[in-house]
């Protein structure tokens, strides 16, 4: 497919690797018909403990980017990205340069969930370091109900974990104890997985709480990124009409990514759920 050749626009979907293509494929079942470029910074990966700044800068060449393929939306399918560039990007860079096209990230639908399933208002969220520091989800939760209180672990082992293919292994399992612990002892009754890797380990994660519930782990529901934010997508697309109208809808789905391993294929392909073809771009 020729990016170039578009009239209408594909969706940008943006990730600092290939934790996003876990988003992507809900985002393709969810909404089959849409087009959409993936864009991995996996030169660059991972940013999770990158400072603010970096973040902010390596998350704006990539959404110029897409902007510049005609993407009419673009989805920061990554929470580091989301907590530490996103507001920025739709304050200072969206409203000068491209004020149709619109900018959205992962945390407000996990947010919104949450909020929407806690019973008892006491909600955990996992995630990496940057994310953790930036309070992006406190800040998103309480704007919502100043009631949930809200428990925060990151997890800086988890990412790496997955993507050493030791999802299913012991070690895993150590480290979801080691986070997910003090959350249960903190009687949270919703756990936020707030890192596009984490989908990868949902299941381990619902066992490792069950485990846990001897007291109170058993009532604990998981919130994983992918279904969540597909689902928000297809309803914001319903009531944005005019963004709605600007994508193109020939199903069809490219892959770049900014440094081509082999790993983008085989843990690309495992994330996506089906083999991908990815091809190398340089950010400027
Ligand atoms: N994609 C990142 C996130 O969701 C995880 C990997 C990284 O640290 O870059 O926060």
């Amino acid at each position: 497919m020729k990016l170039e050749t578009y009239k209408k626009g594909p969706i940008g979907i943006f990730d600092s690797g290939f934790g996003g293509l876990e988003i992507a494929k809900h985002i393709a079942k969810e909404l089959p018909q849409y087009d959409f470029i993936y864009l991995g910074d996996t030169a660059r990966t991972p940013y999770g403990s990158r400072s603010q700044e970096v973040i902010f800068n390596f998350t704006k060449q990539a959404v110029d980017f897409l902007l510049k393929k005609n993407c009419p939306l673009v989805i920061l399918a990554c929470n580091t990205a989301s907590s530490e560039a996103l507001r920025k990007i739709q304050q200072e860079c969206l409203s000068k340069k491209y004020p149709d096209k619109k900018v959205l990230g992962v945390i407000i639908p996990a947010v919104e969930e949450a909020i929407e399933i806690t019973k008892n208002n006491r909600v955990g969220v996992i995630a990496t370091e940057g994310t953790i520091k930036s309070g992006a989800f406190t800040r998103e939760i309480k704007k919502r109900n100043p009631k949930v209180k809200v428990f925060q672990t990151p997890a800086p082992l988890l990412a790496p974990i997955v993507e050493a293919g030791e999802h299913n292994s012991e070690i895993a399992k150590m480290a979801l104890q080691k986070y997910l612990k003090p959350l249960v002892a903190k009687k949270i009754d919703t756990l936020i997985l707030g890192c596009t890797h984490y989908g990868i380990l949902e299941k381990q994660t619902k066992e490792i709480l069950r485990q846990n519930s001897g007291q109170v782990g058993r009532d604990v529901q998981v919130i994983s990124e992918g279904k969540v934010v597909a689902e928000k997508l297809a309803d914001y697309l319903q009531r944005h009409p005019e963004i709605e109208k600007q994508l193109s809808k020939k199903s069809q789905h490219v892959f770049l990514t900014t440094d081509l391993t082999t790993e983008f294929q085989t843990l690309g392909t495992q994330f996506f759920g089906k083999p991908i073809i990815a091809r190398k771009i340089d950010l400027p």
